[in-house]
């Protein structure tokens, strides 16, 4: 064979075996054997070998792996990858439904309702329809780049198929990696026979898999994967999530086939409760349902809240339960001295995963429920939380069995516990509580806050045993002597954790705020104080009245943020943190110069030059923000054609409308 014949027979082949996994693998539809199938792809890759220039960029073979990575990329998504709010109940998939037919003011609309897959979310990027690249989920903004990895997932295509409709020149798709029960087991059994930790549940089996560094390992693992949501495509364009569905399909991705249209929630409920009681039959896991509207224009219109579309919700099935004994109660302490009841039971296998341990809450659900060491009692795992106890077996109660009490005194440091008037919960009272610092520098030094690499429990545990930091800003004092002379801390790592502690003198402000451990201040507040405020000096000076003009805070926010700083204990801490150089700042004068200054607005109708994220988007860019229900805090409603009740609401509370010339006006946007 000369070149020109060769370069003919490896596309030839290139062609085959992926129609052959087409077939296979998507169609269920196979028509040659496992044998002759393998017998093309060998030929494949023995004229690759002897002319790896001719390789084809969508080459099957590529299937099999190839040499380990050093590390991960980091690849961002070019539109977030959100997460979707949670129904846990009926009632809350009926409320959720009218608040979107209420924003949409119809009363009627169709929505699609789908498993809610129980693996990883990842965005795979082709481009003129080959496979490029892939990513994890990662924070929704940036993940890793799996592309290698992803490329040996069977049913992933690496060229898409332009018969049935054009393939867009750019196109994103996000969708679930997942581990089937079968392979799930088998998986197990190997890792046991080779003497390795087995994986709790398919999901870390997944996830395990698909973040190896040696993609032949991925390879084996027989990963499967469903595509679900567009990222970004170009010219392209359909009216309704079915219609997205059909395209993935006729692109040639797997997609999950227990999708249903539905006329009304009533539908979407009766579809949930059958999956529900189907889940045992399906040979991968799911956690629940993914509710969605179809009609892509509304779900436009209700736009973003948040991290999770408002055009989306997941429902989700109820709790799993089995039964098994308690050997013992613990009290276990917290960063904020609160104490919580856990029960050490015997270890139970619980909708995938083995649990051990079951939190009490506190000293009244212990009373409530009557539970006692020694008793047999109902588990429960609700979704990802942690798994609780629901009741005792009353007639399997060991005869000298005694209620339980929480002790006076702190377990870990044996100072005084009480329980103040109002609060559930009892509280250990010795700020300098051991459990209590190792708690707080467990959190600051954590991925969500601080993120050094290489600060884990034990390290914690053991720099606060041996005096050696107090508080977190005592991490900034450590010397790599101190760090090198621990027990079992080999000299490289305490060098890269010394690195990964001065790196962290870089961290986002809000990174910082979220780390200081701020009560009822989570993640999400974080950013959102960090961008408004710019600086730790400025939110410290804040009042609480200029907090809680801030979209999204309320009183409870904005007290404790106020306490935190008036503390001269943290004062103190806060002093010594920017005296090591953790002073992030963020320029919000371009913002709080903005036209749109502390001003709140909502979008009602339909607007000829924006949609609900476009507005956003500029008014925020202006320093405002923007809601999408009237309040007494809203300073002007934005109303198109079609206004509602939105409209009645902001007349009666005397709320500036405009309209969307006006607005246009306003921000200078004509
Ligand atoms: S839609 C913007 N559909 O659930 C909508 N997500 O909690 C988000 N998931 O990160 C994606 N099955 O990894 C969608 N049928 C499904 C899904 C699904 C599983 C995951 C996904 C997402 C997470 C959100």
């Amino acid at each position: 064979m000369d070149q020109q014949q060769t370069l003919g027979r490896i596309r030839e082949l290139t062609i085959a075996l992926n129609e052959h996994n087409h077939r296979y693998y998507i169609l269920d539809d196979p028509i040659i054997s496992d044998a002759a199938y393998d017998a093309l792809l060998r030929e494949l890759q023995d004229l690759e070998t002897q002319f790896p220039e001719l390789k084809q960029t969508d080459s099957p073979t590529q299937r099999v792996g190839s040499l380990p990575l050093s590390g991960f990329e980091q690849l961002s998504h070019s539109i977030p990858m959100l997460s979707l709010s949670n129904a846990m109940d009926e009632e809350e998939l009926l409320s959720f439904d009218t608040r979107v037919r209420k924003d949409l003011e119809v009363d009627q609309l169709d929505y699609v309702v789908e498993p809610k897959l129980d693996g990883l979310g990842v965005e795979l990027i082709y481009v003129d329809g080959i496979f490029t690249a892939g990513s994890t989920r990662g924070d929704g903004f940036t993940g890793e780049n799996i592309t290698q990895n992803l490329r040996t997932l069977k049913a992933l295509p690496l060229r898409l198929r332009d018969k049935l409709r054009p393939v867009p020149p750019y196109l994103e798709v996000r969708g679930e990696v997942f581990m089937g029960h079968k392979d799930f087991e088998l998986l197990n059994q190997r890792q046991m026979d080779e003497e390795k930790q087995a994986f709790a549940n398919p999901r870390n089996a997944a996830a395990g898999s698909l973040r190896q560094l040696d993609s032949r390992i991925t390879a084996s693992r027989n990963l499967l994967i469903n595509l679900y949501a567009p990222g970004q495509i170009d010219n392209f364009s359909v009216d309704t999530h079915m219609e997205f569905i059909q395209a993935l399909k006729d692109w040639g991705f797997p997609v999950n086939e227990l999708y249903k249209l539905c006329p009304n929630i009533d539908h979407v409920i009766q579809f949930h409760n059958r999956l529900e009681s189907d889940r045992e039959n399906l040979e991968y896991d799911i956690d629940g349902t993914v509710t969605k509207v179809n009609r892509l224009d509304y779900q436009d219109r209700l736009g973003i809240r948040s991290r999770s579309p408002r055009w989306a919700i997941a429902g989700k099935f109820k709790a799993r339960q089995e039964i098994t004994k308690i050997l013992s109660i613990s009290p276990s302490v917290g960063r904020t001295g609160a104490i919580t009841p856990v029960a050490n039971l015997e270890p139970v296998h619980l909708g995938g995963v083995m649990v051990a341990r079951a939190t009490l809450h506190n000293q009244d659900e212990i009373d409530r429920k009557d539970i006692r060491e020694g008793d047999t009692v109902v588990v429960q795992r609700a979704g990802d939380v942690i798994p609780e106890v629901v009741k005792s077996i009353l007639d399997k109660r060991p005869k000298e069995s005694q209620p339980y009490i929480i002790p006076d005194r702190c377990p870990a440091c044996h100072g005084h516990v009480i329980r103040l008037e109002g609060e559930a919960k009892h509280y250990c009272q010795n700020i300098s509580c051991t459990a209590q610092i190792k708690g707080r520098i467990e959190h600051f030094v954590s991925k969500r806050c601080m993120d050094i690499d290489g600060f884990g429990t034990k390290l914690v545990a053991q720099l606060v045993d041996s005096g050696l930091i107090t508080s977190i800003a005592d991490i900034y004092v450590l010397t790599l002597e101190q760090l090198a002379n621990l027990d079992r801390m080999a000299d490289k790592s305490a060098q890269n954790i010394m690195e990964a502690i001065a790196s962290s003198k870089s961290a986002d402000l809000w990174r910082l705020i979220h780390g200081l451990g701020i009560r009822n201040v989570g993640e999400h507040i974080s950013k959102v104080i960090a961008s408004k405020y710019g600086s730790l000096a400025a939110l410290g000076e804040a009042t609480a009245e200029d907090l809680e003009a801030t979209h999204e805070v309320g009183p409870i926010v904005a007290r404790g943020v106020v306490e935190f700083f008036k503390d001269s204990d943290n004062q103190g801490i806060l002093n010594k943190l920017a005296k090591h150089g953790l002073n992030p700042t963020i320029d919000v004068s371009a913002r709080n110069d903005g036209k749109l200054s502390g001003l709140l607005f909502v979008f009602t109708g339909k607007l000829e030059h924006f949609n609900r994220d476009s507005a956003r988007v500029l008014v925020e860019s202006l320093g405002g923000s923007t809601a999408n229900s009237i309040s007494k805090k809203t300073d002007y409603l934005v109303a198109g054609p079609g206004a509602g009740s939105k409209m009645e609401k902001a007349t009666k509370l005397g709320v500036n409308i405009l309209t969307e010339d006006e607005f246009q006006t306003m921000v200078g946007a004509e």
